[in-house]
């Protein structure tokens, strides 16, 4: 939600500013700025739309001139996407320009104080507050100020600030929101994430709760909550910048794709040393494993889904009560956790406003907290007791998709692992699933070595306007997915049912025209699936099925038929999401959908 940069060096800001935003975009798009110092004034440039018309109003980065400044790219909460919403926000004064990302929730109050004081407000965002307020508390020391304003402000924020009395100076505070420090030669930079500043460095420093950054183009001084100085240690980031470039693909979405097996294998791989899991610094033996009674796995959008499908797996093995819940649900519902829950929390990001919530609470209530997550060093890696990274690499769709596998990938081997300490699962099983584990990238490969015949099922299918999944088990945990893809991209509305639950009520719309994905993976359902395909076809609907080469046979009738490689039931949703992602890309494509930016989403989101 909204991404913001800032630079302090000695090159030209604004072309370095631009070319952070773009690689910020995933985060919003629906306007865009940028503020530099000039002299004595700040300049600022901003517009309605995506960061290609900042580049057409600034002429490339051409202007505004400076080698001090701040950008944002939006995502609107209060005020409409227009011109004088977008950021920075500067004082009436021209004094301060501000960036914000997060809601500050008692703008109304403060922005009624200070109209009472004559202060006039260019826009309807909550975000100005702030500018306006760093006018009305001035005093004469820029940041004793910031953390004046700071004190009055209800809410989340990670705000960057120019101001023309130190010019070569950029400010930096966060609460609640993403905020990293890179650390150049002879320049530095603030940015909602590292992709913005990769280019430029590898070394980062992450900004604490209500910590404050001071940064020149040679030196980053950093403070705590009073104003004191503190000592902060770099974090090397091995990312290549490359990995944040769509390298001759046409969208990120497919780029990101096909590179699910080097992704599952960075996930998968490092953890799997002879038949033994090792998962990290996670402490999980024979003592704490015994002492959980349930588990609870947590997250929003597709980690919830991911979630789903750890839950099967981790029941079915560990033989233990698992709760999948969404975040937004779970941080409102009382809980029932303790020290005897085990609590799993998925994000891609690692910074959803919701999944932070609900592991501040898991932990409040007692809760060991493990963290799946695949961004280094972001909020929700930080603050779990324990954290298993993805290694998936940078993620710049806004629709998931290798952080998705890679997150079900880290459950299985938490599940599995777990199994083996409780002795849920036979040794014989275990090393059966730990192969099947390892063998996920290579099958994904063997999809991806052919996507033909996906391609054309989608672009036969993308004119349709309802399109239903359906499937039992695993299936259903993997149809929610494959649902939720189609519809980000590709605006069809598409729905995900438990294959039985159909006949209880939404067989009334499936009529000729509509079309049903039905996912036949699990051996032992074939024979339900089919009578539910049957079901379907009956009131005219068009079936394609995703089934194995030993469910095949449940195709035969249908409309169509992709057979994905042979392999464990257990961890087939996998391989199903995969082909799943491919179908939505290209309904999407032939559709003529801006893919990596659907309308009305961001990829982060970092409001509640
Ligand atoms: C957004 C994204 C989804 C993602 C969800 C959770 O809604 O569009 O793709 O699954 O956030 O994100 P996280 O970073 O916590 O996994």
């Amino acid at each position: 939600m909204c991404g913001i940069i800032g630079y302090a060096g000695g090159k030209q800001a604004a072309p370095v500013i631009l070319k952070g935003l773009e690689r910020l975009e995933y985060r919003g798009y629906d306007s865009s700025g940028i503020a530099v110092i000039d002299g004595e004034r700040i300049d600022v440039i901003k517009t309605c739309g995506k960061i290609k018309a900042l580049y057409a109003k600034t002429d490339c980065g051409a202007k505004p001139n400076g080698t001090v400044g701040i950008g944002h790219t939006r995502w609107a909460t209060h005020g409409v996407p227009s011109d004088v919403n977008s950021h920075p926000h500067t004082s009436q004064d021209g004094r301060f320009s501000i960036v914000h990302n997060g809601i500050i929730e008692n703008f109304a109050e403060l922005k009624a104080e200070l109209t009472a004081h004559g202060i006039k407000f260019a826009g309807d965002t909550d975000s100005e507050v702030i500018a306006q307020l760093m006018q009305y508390l001035y005093d004469g020391d820029v940041l004793g100020t910031l953390r004046l304003v700071t004190e009055r402000l209800i809410g989340s924020y990670a705000i960057g600030m120019i101001c023309t009395e130190t010019p070569d100076v950029v400010y930096a505070v966060r609460k609640d929101n993403p905020l990293v420090i890179g650390l150049g030669k002879n320049e530095n930079f603030i940015a909602s994430d590292i992709a913005a500043a990769l280019e430029y460095t590898h070394d980062f420093v992450q900004l604490g709760e209500s910590e404050f950054a001071k940064l020149t183009a040679h030196a980053v001084t950093f403070y705590d909550v009073n104003g004191t100085p503190v000592e902060k240690t770099p974090y090397r980031v091995d990312w290549d910048i490359s990995q944040a470039e769509k390298s001759g693909y046409p969208h990120f979405m497919l780029k990101e794709i096909y590179e699910q097996p080097r992704a599952l294998t960075e996930t998968v791989r490092p953890r799997i040393r002879g038949n033994e899991i090792t998962l990290d610094r996670i402490a999980l033996d024979a003592k704490n494993a015994n002492t959980f009674d349930k588990i609870d796995i947590i997250g929003c959008g597709s980690a919830y889904h991911a979630g789903i499908v750890g839950k099967a797996f981790m029941e079915k093995y560990c033989r233990i009560r698992v709760n999948c819940m969404l975040a937004s649900e779970y941080i409102y519902s009382d809980p029932i956790t303790d020290n005897r829950t085990l609590t799993i929390i998925i994000s891609q990001s690692g910074e959803t406003a919701d999944t932070l919530a609900a592991l501040r609470l898991a932990k409040k209530l007692g809760s060991h907290t493990v963290a799946i997550v695949n961004v280094m060093e972001s909020a929700i890696a930080r603050e779990a007791d324990d954290v298993l990274y993805t290694h998936a690499g940078p993620e710049i769709a806004v629709a998931t998709t290798k952080g998705y596998t890679t997150q079900v990938a880290a459950l299985y081997l938490i599940g599995l692992k777990i199994a083996k300490i409780k002795h849920t699962v036979s040794d014989a099983r275990y090393n059966e699933l730990l192969s099947e584990i390892e063998k996920l990238p290579n099958k994904v490969q063997t999809i991806l070595d052919d996507i033909s015949q996906i391609k054309d099922y989608a672009e036969k299918y993308a004119e349709h306007k309802c399109v239903f999944f359906i499937g039992r088990g695993t299936d259903y945990a993997a149809s929610l997915e494959g649902a939720l893809k189609l519809k980000e991209i590709s605006y069809i509305h598409a729905e995900a049912y438990a294959a039985g639950e159909l006949k209880h009520g939404t067989i009334s719309l499936i009529e000729k025209g509509t079309i049903t994905l039905a996912l036949v993976t699990q051996s032992a359902l074939q024979p339900k699936m089919l009578s539910n395909i049957k079901a379907v076809q009956s009131r005219e609907g068009t079936v394609l099925c995703v089934a194995t080469p030993k469910t095949k046979d449940v195709g035969s009738d249908a409309d169509g038929l992709l057979v994905i490689p042979d392999g464990d039931d257990d961890v087939t949703p996998v391989l199903t999401a995969v082909v799943l992602q491919i179908f939505a890309y290209y309904v999407a494509a032939k559709r003529g959908c801006d893919i990596d930016k659907p309308r009305n989403l961001a990829k982060s989101v970092t409001v509640e």
